[in-house]
């Protein structure tokens, strides 16, 4: 019966990706939007037969929910925005490691876990978005310049409650320590042009408004914004250009977005399963352009409009250290009055 079972999926089974299905279902908690991430487990399920169940809320939500539900949780995996968040599942005890050589081979070491508790799935930099009539490109060179005077006034920033900044901050922490990035966001925050407020569309539209002359923003963003369905949100975009810090240096600020298996999960080996399809070519190219991301894996290309920003030196640290930092980078935010 099991023999019969599995010839029919290899039966009906004809793509490069083909593995039979082991379990019917994988219960997925995310903290991406449905939108973002449900055609490609539609795939995912047309190929394999294994329904993916999808439960979307805030990352800090479902880490919560996840840690209450304990081992009765339905959740095989958790997906979130951020290194932050996932190594924080870790930490809460709610993920499981997984060694899986299919992905392990795919995903850069600097991308996922050292234990493999969670896996990168896009890739993302934080950067320098400036005026383009007002911000000569070669006055701008690292993060640490932002912290000159010569910006006073200048700089839009999101909130020091946001994760992405703390992971940015985190990551100075781990390269220059505590006192010299506490410095940095000292003269940072005195460059600001107002105070803290909204998300990164909105540090890229008060640019393009005149508002300050550089934003700092997660690079899909400024994607989104230049492929907007919304006008205003294209004029703005062309008004601005993308600038990444640090070329001489350590390269531009990485982040990911990714998942981990849980410590609950029921269905273990399919989610794992899942894991792999997204590590996957095809997976990787989809789930990058429609999120304006850049894929994990080196050998699948980004976006047309991702690849028109050029080439550039991304920085290698080990993103598990943003997690080992983040709590340090959120008191040190607050003693700078980041508000
Ligand atoms: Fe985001």
């Amino acid at each position: 019966m099991l023999r019969k079972f599995t010839l029919t999926l290899l039966a009906v089974c004809c793509t490069p990706y083909c593995v039979p299905a082991l379990a019917d279902e994988v219960n997925i908690y995310s903290a991406r939007q449905e939108n973002l991430i449900k055609p490609i487990l539609d795939i995912f399920t047309e190929r394999t037969g294994v329904t993916v169940n999808l439960v979307t809320g805030s990352a800090d939500e479902l880490i919560q929910r996840l840690t209450l539900e304990g081992d009765n949780s339905p959740a095989d995996m958790l997906i979130a925005e951020d290194v932050g968040r996932l190594y924080r599942a870790k930490e809460a005890g709610v993920l499981q490691a997984v060694e899986s050589a299919a992905i392990n081979d795919i995903i850069p070491a600097q991308y996922r876990d050292s234990e493999g508790y969670w896996y990168g799935l896009t890739l993302r930099s934080r950067v320098i978005i400036y005026d383009r009539a007002r911000v000569n490109p070669a006055d701008l060179s690292t993060y640490a310049d932002l912290a000159d005077p010569k910006w006073d006034n200048k700089i839009c920033v999101r909130s020091s409650g946001n994760i992405y900044n703390q992971s940015l901050v985190a990551s100075m922490i781990s390269r220059n320590g505590v006192e010299a990035t506490e410095a940095w966001a000292t003269g940072l925050v005195a460059n600001f042009g107002r105070d803290p407020q909204g998300g990164d569309r909105e540090q890229i539209s008060a640019v393009a408004a005149g508002q300050c002359d550089l934003a700092i923003s997660n690079t899909y963003y400024f994607g989104g914004m230049l492929k907007s369905t919304n006008e205003a949100e294209r004029k703005a975009a062309a008004a601005v250009a993308v600038f990444f810090p640090d070329q001489n240096g350590n390269g531009a600020h990485m982040n990911i977005s990714g998942a981990g298996i849980t410590k609950a999960a029921k269905n273990r080996d399919a989610a794992v399963q899942l894991m792999e399809f997204l590590a996957g070519e095809e997976a990787q190219a989809w789930y990058a352009e429609v999120n304006n991301e850049f894929p994990v894996r080196a050998d699948v290309p980004a976006s047309e409009v991702l690849q028109s920003w050029g080439t550039f030196k991304a920085d290698n640290l080990a993103l598990e250290e943003l997690g080992i930092h983040n709590a340090e980078a959120v008191r040190l935010m607050d003693r700078a009055g980041w508000q």
